[in-house]
C-alpha cells in the first residue's frame, strides 16, 4: 500500500537526485503521483485531539462528505454506531503509545450508509520527537466484506436447510415407525391366536375333567405344563415385538441369521395365514457389527411387502426367498419373491417418500423410503431392488463392521 511517508520519501529523492529528467518534469511527475494518491487512497490526518486536519478525495468519495465539511470537525464523524467502542479505545490505547494500529473498521457515510476500511493508523512525529497529530492510509473492503457476509449468510442457510431436512427426516422415521406398530398389532394377533386357542382347549379339558370328576394328577399337570409354556411363548413374542421398537440405536455384533430368524419370528405365522412359504438359506457364521434392530426393521418391511404383493397377485405357491452371503468384507442379504416384480414404470419410485400403490389399504409409502434412509445413513449400506424372473429381489448391501467405516 502506498503511504504519505512512502511519497514524501519518493518526492525527496526525486528533487534532490541529478538524474537526466529536467526539474519541470520531475514536478510533474510528483503531483501525477499525489494525484493519484489523493484519488485512490482513503487517507486523513488529525491533530492530537482527533480534529482533521486533512482528507484526501477518495476519503470523500467514500464518506459523501466534502473536504469543507470535514476539516476541523471530530475524526469520529464517520465512526458508524455498528463499531464497538472497545476498538477505538484499543485503537487509542496503541497510536498514543507511539506505535501504530491496523484493523478494520465500518464507516458512516453522510446519508447513513455505510463503507468498510482496512486501515493503518499511526503518529505523526515531529523533529522534537513529539506526537502532533495521527494520519490513517486506508484500503476500501466494503466489496470484500460484502462478499464475505453474503457467503455466511449462504452457509446459514444451507446449514438451516440441512437442519430443517434432518427433521423432516425424523418426522417421516417416526410417522413410519408409528405405521409398522400399527401393522405389529395385526401380526400380534396372528402369533397370538393359536397359543391362545390352546389355553383355551387344554382349560376346556381341565374344567371338564373337574366337572366329570374324572381328575388325574399327571394328566393335570401335563396339561398345566403345557399352559405354562404357552404363556411362556407369549411373553417371548411380546418381546420380541418390543426389542424391535427399541429408541437405542446401537452398534451390536449379531449372526446374520439369527436376524432373520428374529424377523421371521414375528411375521411368520402371519406370512403362513397367506399361504406363503418362507425358504432361507444362510451362511450360518456370518457375523455382522452393524444397527441390528434398525436393520431387523428394514428386513421387516421388504417381507411385509412381499407378502402384501403375493396376496394381491394371489400368486400360486406365494414364496419368499431369503439368502445371504459374505463377499470379502461385505454382507449381503437377499429376500425374492414370485409376485412377479415391480413394475417397470414405478421402480424408479419405490424407495419416494409417500409413493404408494396401496393408499386403498393405507399404505403410507414410508416403508422402503426409511428403509433407504437406514440402511444408506445409518448402516452405511446399499439398498436396491431388481425384478427377476420370479418378482422382486431387494439386495442389502452392508459393510461387516460398521464400526471400520
Ligand atoms: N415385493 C414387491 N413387489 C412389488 N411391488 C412392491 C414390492 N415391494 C414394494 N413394492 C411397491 O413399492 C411401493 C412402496 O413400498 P413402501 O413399502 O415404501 O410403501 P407401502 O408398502 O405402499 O406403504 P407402507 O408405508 O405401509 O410400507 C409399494 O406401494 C408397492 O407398489
Ligand atoms: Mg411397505
Amino acid at each position: 500500500m502506498l503511504r504519505l511517508s512512502d511519497i514524501k520519501q519518493m518526492r525527496s529523492e526525486n528533487i534532490t537526485q541529478s538524474d537526466d529528467y529536467p526539474l519541470m518534469d520531475k514536478t510533474d511527475e510528483i503531483k501525477r503521483l499525489l494525484d493519484t494518491f489523493d484519488k485512490y487512497i482513503i487517507a486523513s490526518k488529525t491533530n492530537v485531539n482527533g480534529i482533521i486536519t486533512y482528507v484526501s478525495r477518495a476519503f470523500e468519495d467514500a464518506s459523501g462528505y466534502s473536504r469543507e465539511e470535514l476539516i476541523g470537525k471530530p475524526h469520529n464523524i464517520v465512526r458508524h454506531q455498528d463499531m464497538p467502542k472497545e476498538i477505538f479505545d484499543g485503537m487509542w490505547k496503541t497510536i498514543q503509545s507511539r506505535n501504530t494500529w491496523s484493523g478494520e473498521i465500518k464507516n458512516r457515510t453522510k446519508d447513513g450508509n455505510f463503507y468498510w476500511i482496512k486501515t493503518t493508523v499511526s503518529p505523526d512525529i515531529d523533529s522534537k520527537n513529539n506526537i502532533v497529530g495521527y494520519k490513517e492510509v486506508c484500503e476500501n473492503i466494503t466489496s470484500a466484506k460484502a462478499y464475505e457476509e453474503l457467503s455466511k449468510t449462504l452457509e446459514n442457510r444451507v446449514l438451516q436447510e440441512i437442519i430443517k431436512n434432518n427433521e423432516k427426516t425424523a418426522y417421516m422415521l417416526h410417522q413410519s415407525r408409528l405405521a409398522q406398530m400399527g401393522e405389529m398389532i395385526s401380526m400380534i394377533a396372528h402369533q397370538w391366536r393359536q397359543p391362545l386357542a390352546s389355553i383355551s382347549a387344554i382349560s376346556g379339558t381341565l374344567s371338564l375333567d373337574v366337572m366329570m370328576h374324572n381328575y388325574k394328577e399327571e394328566f393335570f399337570q401335563e396339561r398345566l405344563n403345557a399352559i405354562g409354556e404357552l404363556s411362556q411363548y407369549l411373553s417371548q413374542t411380546i418381546n420380541d415385538f418390543r426389542n424391535f421398537f427399541k429408541k437405542d440405536k446401537i452398534v451390536e455384533k449379531a449372526n446374520v441369521k439369527d436376524i432373520i430368524e428374529s424377523c421371521l419370528h414375528v411375521i411368520d405365522l402371519s406370512l403362513k395365514s397367506k399361504n406363503i412359504d418362507v425358504i432361507i438359506i444362510i451362511d450360518e457364521d456370518i457375523v455382522l457389527e452393524s444397527y441390528v434392530n434398525e436393520l431387523k426393521q428394514v428386513i421387516l418391511n421388504i417381507l411385509k411387502n412381499a407378502g402384501d404383493a403375493l396376496l394381491e397377485k394371489s400368486t400360486q405357491k406365494a414364496t419368499i426367498w431369503l439368502s445371504s452371503y459374505q463377499k470379502e468384507s461385505k454382507v449381503y442379504i437377499l429376500i425374492e419373491d414370485n409376485a412377479g416384480g415391480v413394475p417397470d414404470e414405478i421402480i424408479d419410485k419405490i424407495f419416494d417418500p409417500y409413493f404408494s400403490t396401496k393408499e386403498a389399504k393405507d399404505g403410507a409409502g414410508l416403508g422402503l423410503y426409511m428403509s433407504k434412509t437406514i440402511i444408506k445413513e445409518h448402516c452405511k449400506g446399499k439398498l436396491e431392488v431388481h425384478n427377476s424372473e420370479r418378482g422382486a429381489k431387494f439386495i442389502i448391501e452392508l459393510p461387516l463392521n460398521i464400526l471400520e467405516c
